[in-house]
């Protein structure tokens, strides 16, 4: 046994064993495969703690000094790829400090000192998270200027908006395009608002009842950059409610998103022709040569499955846990691991995509008044010669089903067809039902009359450079 300079067991808890761990048991138990990642929060972590136990006087100045410089030889190994894994250790973290004694020497066995892989690995998920969040906030920002882009050439652009997917008023291009900006602008608020709960320090909280050293908490959660130590040591390793709503908040960024990809899609389509994708972000079929498919918004569609399952997934693994740490919370690394990585793949093929679409400006055009689409405006125009908004409605509806019949769009009714509707229509009634007017009515804030369009590029100009993280 080391105490005595023997040859190290092969586990670090090994002493109450007699029997060694089954080799299939230990294959199943063992995290390494994918906790392996979390190297560089685990190094900082040790670090800091190494630190603490300094400032608590329970290592001196020189045992610290070859504490670092030993966390330092582990790093240099991690980061060239020398660092020999051992599955058999189980973690990242066991793997890590017996490197350190092996590298270090018996000092290394004293950095584990009131510390706990409960508190140690809470601590690693908060350091990382913190990390990805500042990232994914990165990556949304992208995307909102790609679409901001394109909502900015694309002011003069109109086309039919949809409600059931069936035409229904005209609006602006920008005015579509921009609903997504302040979608993803509430995402990049979700994910800052779980950054503030995020950044909290469990390390002292040890295995569950907190460290029997006199370890200066708030010190150390300064040393880590953090706001605050945790104020219970139970919640701190048994909670994993910040991964949990990171999942929650990735999984609805990727709704959003998804959306936007069924949109493209959509207008992709040769039945409705609004936009082609260009060749860099569309892919070909093995059978039939003239397609050309939307792979990438279709891929971005898709991953977001994987997104709501892995919330799923960590829900149901934490669900019905007694207090405090249990394994099943090893559990909670894949998900993350995989809504991060999707998240971050998502947000690489995104702006770009967006940035290279061709908008058939012409043929949105077109289409943006037909099917009888300023019927609404119809009625506000009777509205604005006194007549009550429901009778307008009825009076238009009955319009509508006579052009049907007739086989005429609105404005190819005569004056005559429409007084036959109703004698306070005049002349006025055709320059009011053109998709410029429609257009131009919708004035109020939000709404799709190019000055409130404009407006809302202000406002989306200003969110994004003020950045939700400032
Ligand atoms: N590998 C473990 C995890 O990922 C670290 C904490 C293990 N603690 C323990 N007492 N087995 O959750």
């Amino acid at each position: 046994m080391s105490p005595s300079g023997g040859k190290l067991p092969d586990k670090p808890w090994a002493g109450r064993f007699s029997q060694r761990t089954h080799p299939a048991a230990e294959a199943f138990t063992s995290s390494l495969a994918f906790d392996r990642r979390l190297w560089p929060y685990d190094l900082e972590g040790s670090a800091a703690w190494a630190r603490a136990l300094r400032r608590a006087e329970l290592i001196g100045q020189d045992e610290l000094a070859a504490l670092l410089e030993g966390l330092e030889a582990v790093r240099a190994e991690l980061a060239s790829g020398a660092f020999p894994f051992r599955q058999e250790l189980e973690d990242i973290h066991m793997n890590i400090e017996r490197r350190l004694v092996e590298l270090a020497g018996p000092v290394g066995g004293k950095l584990h000192t009131g510390r706990s892989r409960n508190d140690q690995i809470a601590l690693d998920e908060r350091l990382y998270l913190r990390d990805i969040l500042r990232r994914v906030d990165d990556g949304i920002a992208e995307v909102q200027r790609a679409l901001l882009g394109r909502a900015e050439e694309q002011l003069d652009c109109w086309m039919p908006g949809y409600t059931h997917l069936q035409r229904a008023q005209p609006i602006l291009l920008a005015h579509h395009l921009l609903a997504y900006v302040f979608m993803l602008a509430r995402d990049r608020e979700r994910f800052l608002e779980c950054l503030a709960r995020v950044n909290v320090m469990p390390l002292g909280s040890a295995a569950l009842a907190g460290t029997a050293f006199p370890i200066d908490r708030e010190a150390l959660a300064r040393d880590l950059g953090f706001a605050a130590p945790s104020p219970n040591s139970m919640d701190a390793v048994a909670d994993r409610d910040f991964i949990l709503e990171f999942l929650a908040h990735a999984a609805i960024l990727g709704m959003h998103l998804s959306r936007l990809s069924a949109d493209l899609t959509l207008w992709a389509t040769a039945e409705f022709g609004f936009v082609e994708f260009s060749d860099a972000f569309a892919t070909g079929s093995s059978i039939m040569p003239q397609k050309k498919n939307p792979d990438v918004a279709e891929l971005m569609r898709g991953k977001t499955g994987r997104l709501y399952g892995n919330l799923q997934a960590a829900l149901v693994t934490m669900k019905g846990l007694p207090l405090t740490y249990n394994s099943d919370m090893q559990e909670d690394k894949e998900p993350l691991f995989d809504t991060v990585d999707t998240l971050e793949a998502i947000l690489q093929v995104a702006p770009p995509m967006v940035g290279t679409l061709t908008f058939k400006v012409e043929r949105m055009r077109e289409v943006a008044g037909a099917q009888y689409a300023t019927a609404t405006d119809l009625a506000d125009y009777l509205v604005r010669k006194g007549v009550p908004f429901r009778d307008a409605h009825e009076i238009v509806g009955k319009t509508v089903r006579y052009g049907l019949g007739q086989g005429k769009e609105l404005a190819e009714l005569s004056l005559d067809e429409f007084r036959q509707m109703s004698p306070l229509i005049d002349e006025d009634v055709y320059a009011a039902i053109t998709v410029e007017a429609s257009l131009r009515a919708r004035a109020a804030i939000g709404g799709t009359a190019p000055e409130a369009v404009r407006r809302q590029l202000e406002e989306a100009r200003e969110l994004i450079a003020r950045g939700s993280r400032a």
